[in-house]
């Protein structure tokens, strides 16, 4: 395993609101969204932002767009991101109205 990079990012989460998260959030992102309920939806959302802000920042190049980022849950329901060859292991937690995202870029291996 090769650590390309880490990231991280802080999100006020007050800031938000329905129709950015329709820009900002993926088709699958956006189907899980809209089965939460009230503040849950806001967490959701700004942790998903946080977590793109800190992969920008863990990815060795720049040359991206956040809608090509994509922040799911894998069978453990941790959050995690597949970008190109990379696989992006992130952490996120929120409280109050901060959401807050960590991202280690791991290169995928080839066997
Ligand atoms: C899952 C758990 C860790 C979430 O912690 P929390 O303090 O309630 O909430 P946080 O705000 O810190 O974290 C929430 C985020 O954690 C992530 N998450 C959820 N389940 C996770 C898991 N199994 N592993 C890693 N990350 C997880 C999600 O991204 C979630 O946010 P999102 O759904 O909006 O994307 C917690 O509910 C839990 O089950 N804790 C187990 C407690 C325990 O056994 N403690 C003993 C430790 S030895």
């Amino acid at each position: 395993m090769e650590i390309l990079g880490i990231g991280i990012d802080l999100v006020d989460i007050s800031k938000l609101n329905e129709k950015l998260a329709k820009r900002f959030l993926t088709p699958k992102e956006l189907e899980i969204y809209n089965n939460l309920q009230g503040k849950r939806k806001l967490e959701f959302f700004g942790g998903r932002l946080a977590a793109k802000e800190a992969i920008f920042k863990a990815l060795p190049d720049n040359d991206l767009h956040f809608s090509e980022l994509e922040v799911l849950y894998d069978n453990f329901y941790k959050p995690i991101c597949h970008y190109k060859d990379y696989i992006i292991h992130v952490s996120i937690t929120h409280e109050d109205n901060k959401a807050l995202a960590f991202a280690i870029v791991e290169k995928k291996s080839l066997d």
